[in-house]
């Protein structure tokens, strides 16, 4: 059977609010590795600013059997930000109605799967969702990348290391920070904006007189969770020690929230991670891309 007859067979229709808790029911049934809670579903499906009510389909009435959450970023790239059959209801073609319906309803361009910052949930595709592995490479998805999810235990001193210059934001510092973003990582500005909002303010700043030369942040794509990043220091300030002091300051603050860890998430640099706070791969994320 075709793919476009197997999507005519669902009636899907656009996510309504009120789909909220049976929306939450499915995704714990059927994202094993990624448990959600109420508050974390407002924030990733309710409070993205790029949602878009023709690519977020649901397929059933009361419990629901599938979802999609498909968007396009300012950046020019369409997304998969979340894709789920319950477990009941796979291998029946409601995973690729899905896909296929909200694709059709996508600008053209490229589609990623997950990765969807500045507001994202997983980097790319955990390697154990194989089905959902397999399920890509049959439509065509390349995989062009992988990336990791740090774990770092927080039952540890993070001793406050008296650094000069280095100190938590203040509300004034907004400008400075975000001029500093746009030379260096434009694409954090939305998330490290939001640290803003945080009360205490969730990032570490780190001067040189009066030059901003580094950040730390944490809470600002996910809340509550125990997030640490994004963090950067200027290519002037590398091997000196800041980068390790900025880390600390922020999982002292997530230990201090009562986490007993804390995910550093789409990791790059392993080796300064392990090296400055004993962190250790978490998950393997499989990044894939449909040209
Ligand atoms: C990925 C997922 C959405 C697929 O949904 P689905 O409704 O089962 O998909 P379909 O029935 O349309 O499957 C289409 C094809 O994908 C492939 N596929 C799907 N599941 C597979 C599996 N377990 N093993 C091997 N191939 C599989 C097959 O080629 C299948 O065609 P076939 O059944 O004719 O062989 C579903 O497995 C799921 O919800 N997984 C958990 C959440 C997740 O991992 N989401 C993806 C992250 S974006």
């Amino acid at each position: 059977m075709s793919e476009s007859v197997l999507s005519r067979q669902f009636a899907l229709r656009p996510l309504l609010r009120e789909d909220t808790p049976a929306l939450l029911r499915l995704w714990n049934r059927a994202c094993l590795f990624d448990p959600c809670s109420l508050d974390l579903l407002e924030q990733k499906i309710w409070g993205d600013p790029d949602a878009d009510q023709q690519t977020s389909l649901a397929y059933g009435q009361g419990r629901l059997e599938g979802f999609v959450m498909a968007l396009r970023r300012p950046n020019g790239v369409n997304y998969l930000k979340a894709l789920m059959v319950d477990p009941e209801q796979r291998r029946s073609g409601l995973g690729t109605a899905l896909l296929e319906s909200a694709r059709r309803a996508l600008p053209q361009g490229p589609l990623r799967v997950c990765e969807s910052a500045p507001d994202y949930v997983v980097p790319g595709v955990d390697v154990r969702y194989t089905p959902a592995i397999c399920f890509l490479e049959k439509h065509g998805f390349k995989r062009v990348g992988e990336c990791y999810n740090l774990l770092c235990d927080l039952n540890q001193n993070f001793l406050e290391e008296p650094r000069t210059g280095v100190r938590r934001a203040l509300p004034s510092d907004f400008d400075t920070v975000m001029s500093f973003l746009e030379k260096h990582w434009k694409a954090w500005q939305y998330e490290v904006g939001k640290m803003f909002e945080n009360d205490p303010i969730s990032l570490h700043l780190g001067f040189e007189g009066d030059r901003l030369m580094g950040f730390s942040g944490y809470d600002g794509n996910t809340r509550g969770q125990g997030c640490f990043g994004p963090m950067g220091t200027d290519p002037e300030a590398r091997g000196t020690g800041l980068g390790g002091v900025l880390l600390k300051r922020c999982l002292a603050d997530l230990k201090a929230q009562g986490h007993p860890e804390a995910v550093i998430p789409w990791v790059g640099p392993y080796a300064f991670y392990s090296k400055q706070c004993g962190a250790r791969i978490e998950r393997v994320f499989w990044r894939y891309e449909l040209v």
